[in-house]
This record gives C-alpha cells, structure tokens and sequence, in this order.
C-alpha cells in the first residue's frame, strides 16, 4: 500500500522551505520527493522530460565538452548529460545550498551520483547572476531547469531569468555550435517569440501521463548562430 510521505532532511531558507521526502509507492518502489521555497518541485516517479531536457539538446551538439546546469534538482538531467561519453565536464549550478549539502550526502541516489562524480563539479549560486555576468566563460551546452517557467513561477526572483535580456546575456554564454534550453512545466509561446528573435529556437512538446491526466510540458531549444 502506498505510504505517506517522511522527510528524510529540511531547511528554512529566506525563500521558504527546502525538503527532501522519501516515500514507497504502491509497487514497493522508493520515491523521492523535493520540497523548494516551500512547494513541491519534482519526484522521481516520472523523470522522463528532466532527462529528455538533457537528451534534446545534447542530440544538436557536434561537442558538447562543456556543460552548465542550472538546478540540480534531484539530479536526472545532470546525470543524463554525464552518460553522453562526450561531455567533458559538468558544473551543476544550484541555488539551494542544503540540496547541495544533501547530494554530497547522497541523501537520494541520483543528486549523490552527480555530487560524487568525477566529471560533475556542484555548487550552490545563483544560475541567473552567473549568466548575467559578461565576459565570463562559456559552455558548449547550458541547460536550466530552475523553475516552472515564465508563467508559472515557483521564485518570483526567477522572472528576470527569462527577460529578453538575461536570455540574450545567457546565450552569449554558449560557446559557437552550442546550444542554449529551457524546461517548462506548460508551453510557453512568449518564451518561444523571445528566444526566436535572439536565436533559431526549436518548441519541444512532451506529453506526460500522471495520477489520470495528461500533462504537457515543453522545451526550448536555442541555437545561436
Ligand atoms: C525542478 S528542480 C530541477 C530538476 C532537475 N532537472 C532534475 O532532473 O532533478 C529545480 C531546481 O532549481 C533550483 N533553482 C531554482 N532557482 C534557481 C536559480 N536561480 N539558480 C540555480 N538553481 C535554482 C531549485 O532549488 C531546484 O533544485
């Protein structure tokens, strides 16, 4: 029988609660569950579109040696992106400092695999500040996973992210032939005009079943020339 959820580790933080949940699902199945400011974020009982985000984009990229991810999340995309034997390296970006405690812990398999791995390199920061940041390196890849999307934010402080400008700014983060994408939980067509206008953008639908409803997620992927 399906069982409650218990918390395994939380944190207060200035943007509300951060938490990392452990239940088993009906079929005996452990699953993970992260709590960010305060709202649930993601599970691992459907991670198809996290590793989906990884897999798209790595699949447009001659050379992905270098990659930034921007959330760690639970880790699925990072740890897709490390299977791709052609990416050199990885720095994992992530804005919760305890979840990046909590995966050098390996408190859940994956964000353990990704902390310890010997081409991953995770650390707590501001994904949004790096990217605006000029004349700072660049990655072959750079993939951001740190909110729902534009409309439907989990952290106000994430709205400026997807602004023509703090896209324009993260794209001159890519290296020539790399690429730029964007998970959202729902698609986004104002999104899809803005990042069109900076660089040829392809709108990934992907259609996820969960709890009787379909559900459809997108994913923008930037080339810039
Ligand atoms: C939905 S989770 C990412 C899931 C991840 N793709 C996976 O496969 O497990 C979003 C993550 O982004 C982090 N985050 C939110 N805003 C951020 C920011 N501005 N910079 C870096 N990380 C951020 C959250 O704390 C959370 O860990």
């Amino acid at each position: 029988m399906e069982q409650p959820p218990t918390t395994l580790v939380s944190a207060e933080t200035p943007r509300g609660e951060v938490a990392l949940r452990e239940r088993t699902d009906e079929a005996g199945e452990i699953v993970h569950e992260l709590v960010v400011a305060g709202v649930f974020a993601m599970d691992s009982v459907d991670t198809t579109t996290e590793t989906a985000l990884a897999r798209r984009a790595l699949a447009v990229v001659d050379s992905p040696g270098s990659v930034l991810v921007g959330g760690l999340g639970l880790g699925y995309t990072t740890l897709e992106v490390l299977k791709d034997k052609r990416v050199g390296h990885v720095d994992v970006v992530e804005l919760e400092e305890d979840l990046v405690q909590w995966a050098r812990l390996a408190l859940a398999p994956t964000m353990g695999l990704v902390a310890r791995h010997p081409r991953a390199t995770v650390r707590a920061g501001d994904v949004a500040e790096l990217l605006g940041r000029e004349g700072d390196r660049s990655w072959d890849l750079v993939l951001l996973d740190v909110d729902n999307g534009p409309g439907f934010l989990v952290h106000e402080e994430n709205r400026a992210l997807y602004s023509r400008d703090s896209l324009a700014a993260a794209l001159g983060h890519v290296s020539p032939g790399g690429a730029f994408a964007i998970w959202a939980a729902q698609r986004e067509p104002a999104l899809l005009t803005t990042l069109t206008d900076l660089a040829p953008t392809e709108e990934i639908p992907l259609e996820v079943e969960r709890d009787g409803h379909r559900l459809e997620y997108a994913l923008y992927v930037a080339r810039p020339r």
